[in-house]
């Protein structure tokens, strides 16, 4: 098993890590130097996996309000005690000491800036991870072009498809030192076919959740058989790495800003709707428009019923992290409008009407 040490003030070394694993999986990711790009964001957890050697024996910390995907591949490789997050999604660090104490073998701690906005204690929640000998993930999954998102993080990791117009995409970043493994990596082939297939799917606007995106893409499915059944990891595909060298990110922040300010007015206008976020300070490019709702299933509906399924973060599996009171709560009320790249005229139109007059 690899050793992991991690600096009280970590050192960016990502390049030379990312410049090796460049050469052999077809370059980096243009205008992120030093990400190592990845299929998608869970294939960048995957990697962070590996290089930390985790295994059955090694206890992680994860949000319990989190994509079931990434629970999922932390359930299957290790043991995992979850922790509860604030009404306002803000992870504590007092509660985190607090599930920390007596614990042996607690290898990682993953946080998540939710919806693009950082967490206001990652440099307090770093130092408790550092005093402890615990790595840090910072889960930049959402908050890709926010100003400062994986700058705390031992590792962070991000999906670069829920930002940017591309259909597949994620990396990782490594902010400290230490010895690392040569992870095993797909063929590309395997992510061009994924991707292409992702895309044959867009264009038959097939909107099921079973045929969604993220199942196409997804080797962790068994939508589509691939050669592999091991940990291995897919790397971006060449489509996307293409394609990213011609996308302006100021571009995409301004629209994703305006959309979101789009919604704000809206939500303005009917004191009934209690947005997750009233403000939209500089710097942040949010993921959506969150809004918190005793009776989503409504809204759900009605659009539903317009043809556009609305996204939830997340369903949680009832049987886990009953403890986790703010978390099942937060599963059952919360219900993001959509923004850029997937914000479509009429949709836009139509969820405004809808969102009104609830
Ligand atoms: C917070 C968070 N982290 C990681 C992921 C995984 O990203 P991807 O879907 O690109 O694998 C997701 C996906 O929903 C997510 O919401």
């Amino acid at each position: 098993m690899t050793e992991f040490m991690i600096t009280e003030s970590p050192t960016i070394v990502t390049t030379d890590i990312a410049d090796s694993l460049k050469a052999d999986h077809g370059g980096g990711v243009p205008q992120f130097p030093g990400l190592i790009g990845t299929f998608m964001g869970r294939d960048a957890l995957t990697l962070a996996v590996s290089f930390l050697g985790l295994t059955e024996n090694d206890t992680v910390m994860l949000p319990l309000y989190t994509c079931k995907d990434v629970l999922k591949s932390f359930i299957k490789r290790c043991r995992v005690i979850f922790y509860d997050i604030g009404s306002d999604l803000t992870i504590d660090p007092d509660e985190l000491r607090a599930k920390l104490r007596g614990k042996d073998h607690v290898r990682m701690l993953l946080i998540t800036n939710y919806f693009g906005f950082l967490q206001p204690y990652r440099k307090e929640i770093k130092k408790l991870c550092a005093e402890s000998d615990i790595c840090m993930i910072e889960d930049c999954a959402h908050s890709l072009l926010t100003e400062g998102s994986g700058d705390t993080g031992d590792f962070s990791t991000y999906s670069l498809r829920k930002i940017l117009p591309l259909r597949d995409g994620g990396g990782l970043r490594i902010n400290c030192n230490g010895e690392w493994p040569n992870p095993k990596y797909r063929h590309m082939l395997s992510s061009d076919t994924l991707s292409f297939l992702a895309w044959a799917k867009s264009l038959l606007n097939i909107r099921s959740e079973t045929f969604s995106r993220a199942r196409v893409v997804s080797h962790t499915t068994q939508a589509i058989p691939l050669p592999t059944k091991d940990n291995s990891i897919l790397p971006l595909s060449r489509f996307s790495r293409r394609r990213m060298k011609h996308i302006s990110l100021a571009e995409v922040v301004k629209k994703r800003r305006d959309d979101f300010q789009f919604w704000q007015n809206v939500t303005d206008e009917n004191p009934a709707l209690v947005p997750m976020f009233t403000n939209l300070p500089i710097g942040i490019c949010p993921l959506g428009f969150v809004l918190r709702m005793k009776n989503r299933e409504f809204l759900e509906a009605r659009a539903r019923e317009e043809g556009i399924n609305l996204r939830v973060h997340w369903r949680l599996d009832a049987t886990l992290g009953s403890e986790c009171g703010t978390s099942h709560e937060l599963s059952r009320e919360l219900v993001t409008l959509p923004i850029y790249p997937e914000l479509e005229p009429r949709e836009r139109e139509v969820l405004a009407k809808l969102v009104t007059c609830q």
